[in-house]
Formats: C-alpha cells, structure tokens, sequence
C-alpha cells in the first residue's frame, strides 16, 4: 500500500501532483510520501504487537539515510540500525535516542567503535572474534560495559539475489554457527562485555517465509544451549529482509512474518529488535525523470531519460524491476509497445527496462520509477559528473525539499589542484 495514485490523470504523492513538484525542482528527484512510511512503520508495530513480541522497529538506516526519513521514523518511536560512524550520526542528529540505536557491520573500524562506546548506544552486534576482542579492549579502557549481541549465521538460504544473500555459510557476514557458543564463552570472560543478545540477519528482499522459520528456529535452539551454558540472553534482534512488490512478487505481510517469529520465539521471555529497512520505505519513494528524446533504432525504440544508474544504481547492480508510471495516465485503451527505457550515463548498463511495455512517450514526459524509496538515493553516486538527484518529501498537500541538488560549481569546488599545477 502506497499513497502515490492517479488524480484526474495526474499522478500525485498524497495530494501533490508530481508535474508540480518537477515544475518546482527540476527534473530528476526522489519524491517520499510521508504518509506511506508512517503506514508501514505502524503496519509492522501492530503486527509485531499482535504476535505478541515486546519489539522496537530500528530502521535500517541504510536504506535511506535522509534526516527526514529517519526522523519520520523516530518520531513515530523507531530506533536505528546503523553500520558506520556517518550513520550513527545521522541517526542521532535526526533524534533517535542512543538507547534505540544498534550498530551493524562486518568491519567497524577503532575509532568508530570507540564513538559507540562514547555515545553509550542500545547494543553493538560484533561479526568476529576479532572484533570482539578489540571492542573489550576499547570497552575498558573507556570505563564502560557495553551491552553486545554476536551476529551468528545460521547457514540458511534466504532465496533472494545473490548479491544480498547474506546468512549462507560462505558469506562474510556473522560468527560461523558451529563456533557460536565458544564466542559467547569468550564474550562473558572478557571485561566490558556483557553478551546479552543474539542478533541474525540472512539477506535482503525475502519474499517466503520459508526461509525466516529456518533461521528463527535455529536462533531458538541456540538460545536454549547459550542459557544451559550459563549465558543470560535477553535480546533477539531478527535482522530485516522482508521484501516489498516491485513487481508481480507477494511477500509475506509484515503480520504474518511477526506471527512466525512469534510462534517460534515467543515464548522465551526475551525482547526483541527488527532491523528493517526496505520494509519501511521501499513502497514510499518514487524516482521522477524526464523522457530527453526518443530514439528510434532497427531492432528496438529507446526511450531516453534524464536520470541515470548513477541515481538509481539497482537495475544495474541486480537486474533489478522498477515500474515504470507516466506521470499523465494516457486514456484507457491507449496502445502499449515495448521500448528501452536508458539514461545517458556513458555504458550499456545504463538501462532502467529492456523490452518494456510502455504508453507512448514523448520529450519532454515526465515518468516515475516505482519502489524507489529504499537503496535509491542511498546508493547514488555523480559518476559521470552528474549532480546527486535531489530528495523532496510530500505531507498531504505540501512538499519540501529535503536535500537540494547540488550545483556544478558546487562539485568542482570540492577538488583541490595541487600546488604544483
Ligand atoms: N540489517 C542488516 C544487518 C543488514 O545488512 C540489512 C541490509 C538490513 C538490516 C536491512 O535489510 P532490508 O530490511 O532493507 O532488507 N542494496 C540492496 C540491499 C542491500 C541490503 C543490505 N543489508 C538492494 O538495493 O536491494
């Protein structure tokens, strides 16, 4: 469920046409709607409320690292997920609590450790021995005892894309399963750490059940053997993943994935942090672009647009689908034929669709990428010197601009030419 729909043949966020918002920033933009990600924020509360889980809901901040987002989020009582010292404080400048604040990650360096350790954060989730071993160090030497869940890998198949698979023995992410309980040991001897949770994450973008009953059961045993060796587990942190439609996929509803964690979990007297990201505001965020030109060729028509994989980098790092909207729906009956929808970056995998059914298009149309609201701008880069797209939030029937595009002068300024030239 979004808040994005066609108004008399204009496509709108909330109340706002989207031809105005391009009227008034320019094209291309990342447009959230408000609405829709408090919506799924409460959609999972609820359910996770109604499994019967004492959760808090951290925000992958990840997925879109705008204050705004993020302080949508925290207002409503989300914490955050972070991986790095840019996220933590992000999440903190956006008024997230530290309380609510857990810190990811397969390579936190010293110093960001030690900012955890200052900042005095919720739980940091350690991925290695080595790593354990050196947050103790920090720990002490800090005077304090930092609260630790170790992120264990249970060797599951999440059944997503390869590049975001991550709980399968052979990633790099979590503590090996058989080497769990001898970390938890180390963690309890070691001075300024307090092991009190069990943390797992196994990929992104899940769209069974399947594969989250493997792992949560696997978590509920290893709690039983942790307590039998004495370790007191308090904390369950389930990771995210639960995938979002960008096409013609079903995921599990936020309900019912709370309701396997419940059934499997429930009952171990523990509290529990879920690590969403895409979840929350995957559905809220569309990618506003402008047809350039059309260009016919001998075996195919590409339609050209003004952003690139720069700004949404998804369709060329995973084949990714986005759908593709008309910002003005053509009338009904209006013929479709299959184009190539590209952008001008300089490589062939620069294309958002291949052989896409679309209305016909024009220079000048505006059309919109859908599900565009999670690891769009997040991932954006200026390859080929393009400004970052700006970011705009809609409220009922106001927008603003929640980070402007930065100008040329702007980007050149922020090389340096050496004295020497
Ligand atoms: N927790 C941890 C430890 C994670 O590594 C991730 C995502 C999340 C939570 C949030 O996962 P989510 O609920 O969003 O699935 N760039 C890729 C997705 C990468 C996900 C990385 N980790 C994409 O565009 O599909």
């Amino acid at each position: 469920m979004n808040h994005f729909q066609y108004r008399n043949r204009a496509l709108c966020a909330e109340s706002v046409a989207i031809a105005d918002i391009a009227a008034a920033v320019g094209t291309p933009f990342y447009v959230y709607s408000n609405a829709t990600i408090e919506r799924h924020y409460r959609v999972l509360a609820e359910g996770l409320a109604a499994a019967g889980l004492d959760a808090t809901i951290c925000f992958a901040c990840k997925a879109n690292p705008n204050l705004a987002v993020i302080r949508t989020l925290a207002r409503l009582g989300a914490g955050a997920d972070v991986v790095s010292e840019g996220e933590l404080r992000r999440a903190l400048a956006a008024g997230v609590p530290p309380e609510r604040i857990v810190f990811s990650g397969v390579g936190k360096s010293a110093d960001e450790l030690r900012f955890a350790i200052e900042t005095g954060i919720h739980q940091i989730n350690v991925e290695s021995e080595p790593e354990l071993r050196e947050l103790s160090a920090l720990a002490e030497a800090a005077g304090r005892t930092v609260e630790v869940a170790i992120r264990v890998n249970p060797d599951v198949d999440a059944n997503t894309h390869a590049k975001i698979t991550t709980g399968k023995k052979e990633n790099k992410f979590g503590i090996e399963w058989d080497r769990v309980p001898e970390i938890y040991r180390l963690a309890q001897s070691l001075p300024g750490i307090a092991p009190v949770a069990v943390a797992c994450h196994i990929g992104s973008q899940l769209t069974e059940l399947g594969p989250f009953r493997a792992a949560f059961q696997r978590l509920r045993d290893l709690v039983g053997r942790l307590r039998a060796d004495g370790i007191d587990i308090r904390r369950l942190d389930l990771g995210g993943g639960l995938g979002v439609p960008y096409d013609d996929e079903v995921p599990p509803s936020p309900a019912e994935y709370a309701r396997v964690a419940g059934e499997i979990l429930g009952d171990l007297g523990c509290r529990f942090l879920v690590e969403p990201g895409r979840l929350l505001v995957g559905n809220a965020g569309l990618l506003v672009s402008k047809v350039v030109r059309v260009k016919p060729g001998s075996t195919r028509t590409f339609v050209v647009v003004d952003a690139a994989m720069n700004d949404l980098m998804r369709p060329a790092l995973y084949d990714a689908f986005h759908a593709i909207l008309p910002v003005v729906e053509p009338p009904p009956g209006t013929p479709r034929a299959p184009a190539d929808v590209v952008g001008p970056v300089c490589e062939t995998g620069d294309t958002f669709a291949r052989q896409r059914d679309l209305p016909p298009l024009a220079a000048g149309d505006l059309v919109a990428f859908a599900t565009a609201g999670a690891y769009g701008a997040a991932m954006a880069s200026t390859y080929n010197s393009r400004p970052l797209v700006p970011e705009v939030m809609v409220k009922e029937d106001r927008f603003a601009v929640i980070r402007p595009r930065p100008s040329h002068e702007e980007m050149i300024r922020q090389d340096r030419l050496p004295d020497w030239m």
